[in-house]
Formats: C-alpha cells, sequence, structure tokens
C-alpha cells in the first residue's frame, strides 16, 4: 500500500506584529472603534502579522516553503507536484504555485492553485495525498499563503480585526509507511452569502465587491456543525477513535469555535494546537503554520495521530487525519 507522507513543514509570517491596541489606535484614526477587549474576549485574538503594501503572496510562500524543503532534507528539484491554497494570489495568472515553482528552482513537474478560502490548506493536502497514493506523484510541496489584509475593508470592523498574513507549508513522499490515513472534503455553494469577497477584474476594472464580507454568528453556527461531522467521519474512515488523536489542528478563526469544537469532539484544550492568538485569522495558512509551529516546537511527534481541519468560504469544510 503506497501512502503519503508528511516529511517536513516551514512557515513565515511577515515581521510587523501589530497588536490589538495599536490597530485600535490605528483604526481611531480613521473613525472605526474598537479595542483590545473586545476583540480579545470574542475572538482570543491579540495580535496579528501584516505584510507591508507591495508583498506579495508568493513571497511568503516561497519562504514557508524554502523551510519546508530545508526541514524534509530534499533537494527542490526533486518536487514533481507543487498545490498552494490561496484566496490573494499574485496575479489572475500564472498561478500563485508556478511563482513559487520559478523562485524555489523546481521544473516541469504540475503546479497549479486551489481555491477554498479558509479550507484551501486542507483541500490542497487532500488533493496531493490522492496524486501520491494513485503513484501519479512521488514529492510533493503542498501550501497555503495569504495576504489577506490585502482584501479587508478597513472600515468594516466587524471583519478587519480578524485576519492576518502568513503562509506555511509540507512536503509529503511516497512511502510505504502509514502517513495520511483518511482525508474528506466537502461544501455547500448554497451558502455563499455568509461569507464571501464577490469582485473580480474584468475589462481592466473591478467589477462588484472587491473586500470580505462576513455574517460572523452564520459563519459560527456552521463551522462547528460541519468540524464535528467532519472529524467523526475521517476518524471513522481511519479506524482511529477521537480519543486516540494526539492532536487537533483545527482552523485558526477564532478561539471560541476552537473551544466549542474541542468540546464537542471530547478533545481536551492540552491536545489542541491554537495559534490564533499570535497569527489571527490566516486563511488557507492557518493550519500549516499551526502544524508547523508544533512540530518545530516538539509537541507533535513521528508517530502520533494529528487530525487537520479548515472551514470556510464557498462554504467549503474538511478533515485530514495523518499519522505523522
Ligand atoms: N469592535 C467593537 N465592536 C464591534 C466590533 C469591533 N471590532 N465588531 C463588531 N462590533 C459590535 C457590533 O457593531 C455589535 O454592536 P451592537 O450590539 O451595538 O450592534 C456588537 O459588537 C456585537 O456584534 P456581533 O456581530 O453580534 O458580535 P458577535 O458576538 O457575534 O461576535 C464575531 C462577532 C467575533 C465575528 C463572531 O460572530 C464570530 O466569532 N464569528 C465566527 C466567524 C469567524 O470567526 N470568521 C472568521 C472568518 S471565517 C472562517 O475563517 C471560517
Amino acid at each position: 500500500m503506497q501512502y503519503a507522507k508528511i516529511i517536513g513543514s516551514g512557515s513565515f509570517l511577515p515581521p510587523r506584529v501589530v497588536d490589538n491596541n495599536e490597530l485600535a489606535a490605528e483604526l481611531a484614526s480613521r473613525n472605526v472603534e474598537t479595542s483590545h477587549e473586545w476583540i480579545f474576549t470574542r475572538t482570543g485574538i491579540s495580535q496579528r502579522h501584516l505584510a507591508d503594501n507591495g508583498v506579495t503572496t508568493s513571497q511568503l510562500a516561497t519562504k514557508a516553503a524554502q523551510a519546508a524543503i530545508a526541514d524534509a532534507g530534499i533537494n527542490a528539484s526533486d518536487l514533481d507536484l507543487i498545490i498552494l491554497a490561496t484566496s490573494t494570489p499574485d496575479y489572475v495568472f500564472p498561478s500563485t504555485a508556478c511563482l513559487v515553482q520559478a523562485n524555489i528552482g523546481a521544473k516541469g513537474g504540475a503546479a497549479f492553485d486551489v481555491q477554498a478560502v479558509c479550507s484551501g490548506f486542507v483541500y490542497a493536502l487532500a488533493t496531493a495525498d490522492a496524486f501520491v497514493r494513485a503513484g501519479r506523484a512521488k514529492t510533493a510541496l503542498v501550501i497555503g499563503a495569504e495576504v489577506f489584509s490585502s482584501i479587508l475593508d478597513w472600515s468594516d470592523r466587524s471583519t478587519c480585526v480578524l485576519f492576518g498574513d502568513g503562509a506555511g507549508a509540507v512536503v509529503l513522499q511516497a512511502s510505504s509507511e502509514p502517513g495520511i490515513l483518511s482525508a474528506q472534503l466537502n461544501a455547500d455553494g448554497s451558502q455563499m452569502g455568509v461569507l464571501n469577497a464577490a469582485g473580480n477584474v474584468s475589462h481592466g476594472k473591478v467589477v462588484g465587491d472587491p473586500f470580505l464580507r462576513m455574517d460572523g454568528q452564520a459563519v459560527f453556527k456552521l463551522a462547528v456543525t460541519v468540524l464535528s461531522e467532519s472529524a467523526k467521519q475521517v476518524s471513522e474512515q481511519a479506524g482511529i477513535s477521537l480519543s486516540n488523536i494526539d492532536w487537533l489542528v483545527p482552523h485558526q478563526a477564532n478561539l471560541r469555535i476552537i473551544n466549542f469544537l474541542g468540546r464537542k469532539l471530547g478533545v481536551p484544550e492540552s491536545k489542541v494546537v491554537v495559534t490564533v492568538d499570535k497569527h489571527a485569522n490566516t486563511s488557507a495558512a492557518s493550519v500549516p503554520l499551526a502544524l508547523d509551529a508544533a512540530r518545530r516546537d516538539g509537541r507533535i511527534k513521528p508517530g502520533q495521530h494529528v487530525l487537520m481541519q479548515g472551514v470556510g468560504g464557498g462554504f467549503t469544510w474538511g478533515s485530514v487525519l495523518a499519522r505523522m
């Protein structure tokens, strides 16, 4: 049996850290009222990293990719597949994956983007797993990267305080030892109204609304329902009970969603990786950023079972259960 195993991870955050007090002061100068207290008590977020103007998703993704390649101990030329998840690509085309391929000096393999908003990394990981298990790729780079600040309406306090920028990546390699054990992806396009950035560039002009819009309470309810269902399904599929999961690495949107989910699944807080406090919501980058943080600080160890979960615009959601 052929598996896809995670053999390395890496991440990159833009150096500018903006804490809630600093953000509140900046927004006050634009007559937008918020506070550390409001943001922290409702979301658990205390700071975010923001990219400077002109910094692109491919630049953040390239740094995360290079760190993952070094961690895996491979060469970029070994990669025969690159999948990059983002909602903030550099261009209409080429894909950001192709830009990263050129930046890291990989050649010839497939490279493409997936668009599943905050579920993007989990979608990309499940797709790469399917390629490897089918024998269509041997060594894959999977990236989640965003300059999400570029699609925020800074006059809308109900959304602009929630997000940050960053990138995370993993290298997957074909292996006879168990790696990714099960994966599940879902979408419900009829829920587009709860979360979207419904704009485009057409005939040289922005058409529609280029900024993120969200019905926060509807997202909250949907997220906990679909994530708990999805967790149960992948654990059943893998034959690993939820009590035998060593680490839950959920999408980092909001600490209240994460805690609610943990309680619903019976996973204690000590087994849940949380980075939303420091990174805020980095959309497709949130899961690989959290995974990399917990691998590098020694919490996630080889042989352990890790459940990764994404949820976001579309509406999309999904889970991947991996043995590290
Ligand atoms: N600062 C101060 N006050 C604010 C702010 C702010 N940044 N934003 C909203 N408010 C005010 C509102 O105007 C409202 O005031 P009012 O009562 O006078 O009308 C009040 O706070 C309450 O607003 P609600 O929207 O009802 O606040 P709620 O308790 O629902 O919290 C939140 C909002 C945090 C967004 C919550 O709904 C939530 O956690 N939703 C989950 C969505 C999420 O995390 N999305 C992330 C992106 S999607 C994803 O990644 C899956």
